[in-house]
């Protein structure tokens, strides 16, 4: 039986991830500090450590040792992008430090299998709306940036001591694999229309000028369960072959506008959903949907799940 260390394994996304895994029947062991994540999203052991805190690397290293981790899988991060423009000291610090903090109990520990929680925030604003991974990264925010500097370590990493690794980068990530996996903070698109259409307000809805066919942003939004799948399939394809050091977009490759979405949620909840256009919000790029096609190619992955799907999930 292989065995997997998930960092951030009992945050949203992980805590999906840790269960795909699990029926991947891997064993399964998650280090999360509990910042944002809930200890009791997940039945496994749990290890509670700082990643990007003074020891981490070896700390972590004895967990690797201890438990005889094959693959790690880093999701622990930070992932707030007006926070991060606010702080950033405190995104490079977590985001940046942690990645090589991993490195580090990694190499030491001599485990050489990596995949990574990277995100469609490194490319920035993009000129086309499909984006594939060969598209400039020119990330426009702290977050993104410090995501990107992740990547760069780990690139180099696999350059200097034979990891190998492949760096996820997730698109809209939404819905839920049941009740109690839920995200627990509406930050983003979906929750939060679900939450405004809940107390009979109205969505807001940024911007209805955009350069899109009906004028508002278009996103690629992605179920989180077929997501955690992306995740077992890239640690198989580790295991099963010799190469990884690649970047895959992790999307449906489909783009929906936010009007769309607020219709989608109107017909899954029963209810008018009414939308208010407000300003745009500084920042946004247009369109942002992913080119999936090398995911599929290289590690055989591809997205099941439709935007109806994800926001019924998201709503129950
Ligand atoms: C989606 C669309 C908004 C709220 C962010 C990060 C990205 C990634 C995912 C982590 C946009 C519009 C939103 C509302 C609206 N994060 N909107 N009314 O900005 O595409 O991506 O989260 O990895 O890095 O940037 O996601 O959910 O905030 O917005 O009209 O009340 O919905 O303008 O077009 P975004 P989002």
């Amino acid at each position: 039986m292989s065995v997997t260390l998930v960092t951030g394994g009992a945050g949203y996304i992980g805590a999906h991830v840790v269960r795909a895994l699990l029926a991947n029947g891997d064993r399964v062991v998650v280090v999360d500090d509990l910042s944002t994540g809930f200890a009791d999203r997940v039945d496994v052991p749990l290890v509670p450590l700082d990643l990007a805190g003074a020891g981490a690397s070896e700390a972590l290293a004895s967990v690797l040792e201890e438990e005889r981790v094959d693959s790690v899988v880093h999701l622990a991060a930070l992932k707030d992008v007006g926070e991060s423009v606010a702080d950033p000291e405190r995104y490079y610090r977590v985001n940046v430090l942690g990645v090589v903090h991993v490195l580090e109990a990694m190499r030491r520990a001599g485990v050489r299998e990596l995949v990574f929680s990277s995100s469609a925030a490194v490319y920035g604003n993009v000129d086309s709306e499909s984006v594939d991974e060969d598209a400039p990264c020119r990330p426009i925010n702290p977050y993104g940036r410090s995501k990107l500097v992740g990547e760069w370590a780990i690139e180099d990493a696999t350059r200097a001591w034979g990891l190998r690794a492949l760096r996820l980068r997730y698109f809209n990530v939404a819905g839920a694999g049941g009740r109690h996996l839920q995200d627990r903070v509406a930050a983003n698109l979906i929750p939060i229309v679900l939450d405004r259409v809940r107390r009979g307000e109205p969505a807001q809805v940024f911007g209805a000028d955009h350069p899109t066919a009906d004028g508002t942003c278009v996103r690629d939004y992605v179920h989180v369960e077929d997501l955690a799948d992306a995740h077992v399939a890239a640690v198989q394809a580790l295991r099963s072959d010799s190469t990884g050091d690649d970047a895959l977009n992790i999307g449906t490759g489909r783009g929906a506008s936010v009007r769309e979405v607020i219709d989608v949620v109107g017909a899954v909840t029963g209810t008018t959903a009414e939308a208010r256009v407000v300003d745009r919000r500084v920042g946004d790029p247009a369109a942002m949907v992913a080119n999936p096609g090398r995911a599929h190619r290289l590690i055989g992955w591809r997205a099941r799940r439709d935007l109806r799907e994800i926001v019924r999930s998201a709503g129950e």
